[in-house]
């Protein structure tokens, strides 16, 4: 197992590259099982997900090549050929690895009007209910069971038939998999409070490339006109607006005050709106130009010589990302006084507070909100810290960033769930930070007479 050993104090300086987003990257390769073709898909991250979710193609039946190069700021790109899916299953074994898995269901329905998928597992914090996709296929005149475990679907007659559906609440999941499922349906369907999210608005129009009718995107109602078929497609992934936002945190954090820090590769808009109204009320700034050369954007940090305490309030995009809650903790922890930070999408996604208690910091969590006192730049000291979560991990880095000493953050492999080469691209940038393999479950105990 690997954890990474950072070496607290080193500032945060130069630049650091945002790659292709995770949360759209997993939709992009579902809907690619839609289409009886080659599609090929750019700005593909590598990702303990992305790899999992091919696996999950292999198994229905596609072709998957995806040979990513050794740099990171280059993007790579990913073949999948859906031309045989004839086998309309996604195994517990994979699933249980990854929720968005989950998306198969959508998607095996929409090209074969069958599957059996296994119920998620997924990220370890509460339950992470799939009762909004369940009751969305069912719109679309679904015949569901659970069997062991699976869950079944038949679409009568072999297709389903477009219908109108109500989500509550918004979900980007269950937005994603009905809308996989819909596209091929017969007739129109209308579907109400959807997601939002750039994740799904993206995902949107790769399936208007393939030739799917969806008026809508980006709003809170998507009306689609079901076609008969879809066509394989040359797409782009977007860059990841949590990455990024990770980034704008830790340079806020870490950097030198008064430094600038330069993050390539993003796309700010996905930020949302809330995000970057918080960000700025804590003293920091940055600034957007477009990239010289390439189709993105160069976000540009100016760190604060303070950090201002900023509450917020996790909401659907665009408003604050959930993705961000833990990051900003940490960012709070390095305020001039105390903020909070509640949760409402998640009530309890604060597994990294006792670690981050650990390391010196006073946080207290109260229903879905945790209370951060914060006492300015500092007062973290380093530790074994464990990690719980993709999100939880990434916020126990970044406090390691900032604090005396070492710090060991063990588990990271739900930080290679979301984050590609952390350790490569922050070394470049200045921070201690390595990759060291360690055993969990080594007994220090004397041995046994
Ligand atoms: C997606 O998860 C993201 N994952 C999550 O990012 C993200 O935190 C979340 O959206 C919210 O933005 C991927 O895109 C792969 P939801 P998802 O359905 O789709 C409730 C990360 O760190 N709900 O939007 O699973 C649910 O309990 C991950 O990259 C139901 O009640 O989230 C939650 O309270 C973590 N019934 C709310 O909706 C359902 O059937 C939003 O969840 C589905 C969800």
């Amino acid at each position: 197992m690997d954890k990474l050993v950072i070496q607290g104090g080193h500032p945060l300086t130069g630049t650091i590259h945002v790659g292709g987003s995770k949360n759209t990257a997993l939709p992009l390769m579902a809907a690619a099982v839609l289409a009886d073709g080659v599609t090929t898909l750019h700005n593909m991250p590598v990702l303990r997900d992305v790899h999992t979710f091919s696996n999950v193609l292999r198994v229905a039946g596609c072709m998957v090549s995806y040979a990513p190069d050794a740099d990171p700021s280059t993007p790579d790109s990913m073949v999948i050929d859906a031309s045989r899916v004839n086998h309309p299953e996604a195994p517990y074994d994979l699933v249980k690895k990854m929720r968005a898995s989950f998306y198969m269901l959508g998607a095996l329905l929409g090209r074969c009007g069958e599957a059996r998928v296994s119920l998620p597992g997924g990220c370890a914090w509460g339950p992470r209910p799939v009762d909004l996709h369940i009751e969305g296929m069912k719109a679309l005149g679904a015949e569901i069971e659970l069997d062991r475990g699976d869950v079944v679907a038949k679409a009568p007659g072999g297709r389903l038939k477009g219908g109108r559906f109500r989500f509550a609440p918004v979900s980007v999941g269950a937005t994603i998999n009905v809308m996989l499922a819909a596209v091929m349906a017969e007739g129109e369907t209308v579907l109400e409070n959807v997601a939002a999210e750039p994740d799904v608005v993206v995902f949107g129009e790769m399936l208007q490339q393939m030739g799917a009718q969806i008026d809508g995107l980006g709003t809170k109602t998507v009306t689609i006109q079901g076609v008969d078929r879809l066509g394989a497609v040359e797409f782009w992934n977007c860059p990841d607006r949590i990455e990024l936002g990770t980034y704008m945190i830790a340079a806020a954090m870490a950097g030198e005050p008064g430094s600038t820090f330069r993050i390539t590769g993003a796309r700010a808009d996905h930020l949302g709106t809330a995000f970057p109204e918080a960000f700025r009320r804590t003293g920091a700034d940055f600034s957007i130009e477009p990239e010289a050369h390439g189709p993105h954007e160069v976000v540009t940090v100016t760190v604060p010589e303070t950090i201002q305490p900023v509450s917020i309030v996790t909401d659907p995009y665009p408003g604050f990302a959930t993705d961000l809650q833990a990051q900003w903790t940490v960012m709070m922890t390095q305020a001039e006084g105390t903020s909070e930070i509640t949760d409402t999408i998640y009530t309890d996604r604060f597994k990294h507070i006792p670690e981050l208690n650990r390391m010196g910091t006073n946080c207290s969590v109260v229903d879905n909100k945790v209370i951060v006192k914060g006492h300015g730049r500092g007062g973290v000291s380093g530790t074994t810290v464990m990690s719980t979560d993709l999100r939880a991990s990434v916020s126990l880095v970044l406090a390691g960033m900032v604090a005396d000493g070492q710090t060991d953050v063990l588990r990271v492999y739900h930080l290679d769930r979301g984050y590609e080469d952390l350790e490569g691209k922050l070394s470049k940038a200045g921070i201690a930070i390595e990759r060291e393999a360690y055993e969990e479950f080594a007994s220090d105990a004397e041995p046994v007479a």
